[in-house]
């Protein structure tokens, strides 16, 4: 015969189990504290143990013990099942929706004057030519002085120059680094120079930041025609095959003879429209025979050796291959701009 405070205890049970929220774990838990914890009922009844005359106790004992296991059961299930459920709520809640279209990143795309850039020591690299960078900021000596320019030459009046200091500039070109390399190097040497340059200018042409590209030839028996067929070739590099060159007599100090380089334009093919002003051409770049003063400012031999120098705005280039209208877009970081590349 089952002892009644045991049965009681398990009616209890069995009545009070189907009104628990098994999607609670709070109310399950507390369903285990109420039998199960230290001063539960099941726990109770297993502390009267010790107080039954020793005949009834294996009998009490199996029993207090079957319910014991029967309520541990019990509970595990529930807590099993409130454990799951709270697991599938937090699911729920941070649920995401993979298979919904993601935020898509935009591809960027290299900008017109790093391409042209790119493209002009490319094509100068595949010919021996060695790349110096220079210095953005330069001194008299080597922005005009050593380039044949006396302090009272002229020629100073052509560059509008950003002062630093007294003597102390932002180069005006890329011809400095053309000195900084004669200094340094032997001939024979061919070299260019890209980089930015700076002058007190702005309009729709002229911007007071720009790059420009120096290239700089010294051997016995360099010759002006070897010059032009140089330029020639990258022009072809730059223009395509259809591209024509000429020179025109110019001045620079710094050479002798000079010339202006005009390629055909490269809108109308040479016929003449508004973007030439009906000439068939556009001028490109400056370039000449390296003066033999300047050869002497730099320790080299004016009767050994010959050269040739040259030297072109990067923005133009950039600007006539894109048909851009302004040079400012260039540096203006505007999306609608550098969108189109
Ligand atoms: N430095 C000249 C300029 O900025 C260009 C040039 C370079 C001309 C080399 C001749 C030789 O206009």
């Amino acid at each position: 015969m089952i002892n009644e405070a045991i049965s009681s205890v398990q009616k209890e049970f069995e009545a009070e189990l189907p009104s628990v929220d098994l999607n609670s774990l709070e109310a399950v838990n507390a369903l285990r504290v109420k039998y199960l914890g230290k001063k539960g009922s099941v726990t109770e009844l297993l502390k009267q143990m010790g107080k039954l005359p020793a005949e009834e106790r294996p009998a009490y004992g199996k029993d207090v013990n079957e319910l014991k296991e029967f309520v541990s059961a019990q509970i595990e299930n529930a807590l099993a099942a409130a454990s799951e459920h709270a697991l599938e709520a937090k699911l729920a809640a941070g649920f995401v929706d993979i298979s919904l279209p993601g935020d898509g990143i935009p591809a960027g795309s290299t900008h017109p004057l790093y391409d042209v850039r790119e493209e002009i020591i490319d094509f100068f690299a595949h010919m021996g030519f060695a790349v110096d960078l220079g210095r953005d900021i330069e001194t008299d000596w080597y922005n005009f002085e050593a380039l044949n320019t006396p302090p009272d030459h002229p020629s100073r009046d052509m560059q509008d120059t950003f002062y630093l200091a007294d003597k102390v500039m932002l180069r005006t070109h890329t011809s400095g680094t053309q000195i900084h390399y004669m200094e340094t190097h032997k001939p024979p040497f061919r070299m260019i120079a890209p980089g930015h340059v700076f002058r007190v200018d702005s309009d729709a042409t002229h911007a007071p930041m720009f790059q420009q590209c120096e290239g700089l030839v010294v051997d016995e028996n360099i010759s002006f025609s070897q010059l032009k067929g140089i330029l020639q070739l990258f022009m072809n590099q730059l223009f395509g095959e259809g591209v024509k060159t000429r020179f025109r007599p110019s001045f620079f100090p710094f050479t002798e003879p000079s010339a202006e380089m005009d390629v055909s334009c490269v809108f109308c093919g040479g016929t003449g429209c508004r973007r030439c002003k009906g000439t068939g051409w556009m001028e490109l770049g400056g370039c000449g025979s390296v003066d033999p003063n300047v050869f002497k400012n730099c320790g080299i031999d004016p009767e050994k050796y010959t050269g040739f120098a040259f030297g072109f705005g990067l923005d133009r280039i950039a600007m006539l291959r894109h048909a851009i209208p302004e040079i400012g877009l260039l540096t203006s970081n505007d999306q609608r701009f550098l969108n189109q590349f």
